[in-house]
């Protein structure tokens, strides 16, 4: 009965595949230019951005600024936050306050959403930006307790903030941005604990939106490499301690391009502005989706090959850190902004 079944889907699948094909994409054209039309004008309205320290959410932030927006920022790193609160003001943001909260703590995330509603009264775009990342094979960490905040910091963190602005969303007819993975898909060593992290959120937003209806609109970003503390190479490493190690990150992403952060968050705000549901940005990352989605086993054997060294080798020996190795992809693949190790205190 099984074979009849799949025998039966398949059929329907293939035949679906080529007669909706062109009906969906008209409709997804006519969708996308009457969102583009109607595309929101943030100026005034409130935004919270989580993760506003560095990297794309410090870049979303000075992009919202440029469009008239008012800023909560929220992340550990006070003196950061500042910083950033400061360049959003000279930027164009009528107010941009810092609040430093660590949002896998419910009470953290309780008082800054607080805090918001008592400063600004209403609430229109949640960003939730904040993600550490964890870069060690499973059976190396030597406490695997001691890794539990990366669910509780790039999943949790997502859902308190979520659960905890919707009363004000729904109030305001708002939006939450939704900063996931193009990793969500992608499998590779060393990163099953992140990539696990970021398919969490993806499927989580994508349920919730039925839950929402239009009420409240979320974009789901699943961004490829780009600019960041992260691309700089802050690891968690497999102690649970964060640390930076430029070597292992060549050897992660290889000569894979880096997107410029001020790119990417143009192309974010763009997105959420539009009421985007889905935005994998720079938008060729998408295409590694087809890959994985009919080729699973061979986007798994290069992906070995490619990020891993052989059995007890140090993963620099990988033939992809060898390859970033040869002369000039470096500078092709990499801007000379990550170059540096130096992560902002
Ligand atoms: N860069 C990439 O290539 C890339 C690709 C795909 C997805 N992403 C995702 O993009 C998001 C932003 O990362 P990024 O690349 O911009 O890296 P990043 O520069 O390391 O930024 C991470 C941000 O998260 C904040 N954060 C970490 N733990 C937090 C906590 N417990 N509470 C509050 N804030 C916390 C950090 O601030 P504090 O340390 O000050 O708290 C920082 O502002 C992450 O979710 C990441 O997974 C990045």
């Amino acid at each position: 009965m099984d074979l009849v079944f799949y025998l039966v889907a398949s059929m329907a699948t293939v035949g679906a595949f080529f007669f909706l094909t062109p009906l969906y994409t008209l409709f997804k054209l006519l969708f996308y230019f009457s969102r583009y039309i109607s595309k929101e004008d943030v100026a005034g309205k409130v935004v919270l951005i989580v993760g506003a320290s560095s990297g794309i959410g410090e870049h979303v932030a000075y992009e919202y600024a440029r469009r008239g927006a008012c800023l909560v920022l929220v992340a550990r790193r006070e003196k950061s936050l500042h910083e950033v609160a400061e360049t959003a003001l000279s930027l164009g943001a009528p107010e941009a306050i810092a609040v430093p909260a660590d949002v896998s703590n419910i009470d953290d995330c309780k008082r800054l959403i607080g805090e918001t509603i008592n400063r600004f009264r209403q609430l229109n775009h949640l960003v939730n930006c904040a993600g550490v990342t964890p870069m060690c094979m499973l059976e190396d960490i030597t406490d695997i307790t001691s890794i539990t905040p990366v669910m509780d910091i790039n999943f949790w963190g997502y859902v308190y903030m979520t659960y905890l602005s919707i009363p004000h969303l729904r109030w305001s007819k708002g939006k939450i941005v939704a900063i996931a993975s193009s990793a969500s898909w992608m499998p590779a060593p060393r990163m099953s604990l992140y990539n696990a992290s970021k398919a969490a959120v993806v499927s989580f937003y994508e349920s919730l939106r039925m839950e929402l209806g239009s009420e409240v609109g979320i974009t789901i970003v699943t961004p490829g490499l780009t600019e960041s503390e992260i691309t700089q190479g802050k690891f968690m490493n497999k102690d649970g301690e964060m640390v930076t190690d430029q070597d292992l990150r060549d050897a992660e992403m290889s000569i894979v391009p880096i997107e410029m952060a001020a790119t990417s968050a143009q192309a974010i705000v763009d997105g959420a502005c539009r009421g985007d549901i889905y935005l994998a940005e720079p938008r060729w990352v998408q295409t590694t989706l087809y890959w994985v989605a009919f080729f699973p086993e061979m986007v798994e054997w290069l992906s070995k090959w490619f990020l891993l060294a052989e059995p007890g080798a140090s993963p620099i020996d990988a033939p992809a850190k060898k390859l970033l190795d040869v002369p000039g992809l470096r500078r092709v693949s990499q801007p000379s902004s990550v170059w540096s190790s130096e992560i902002k205190k």
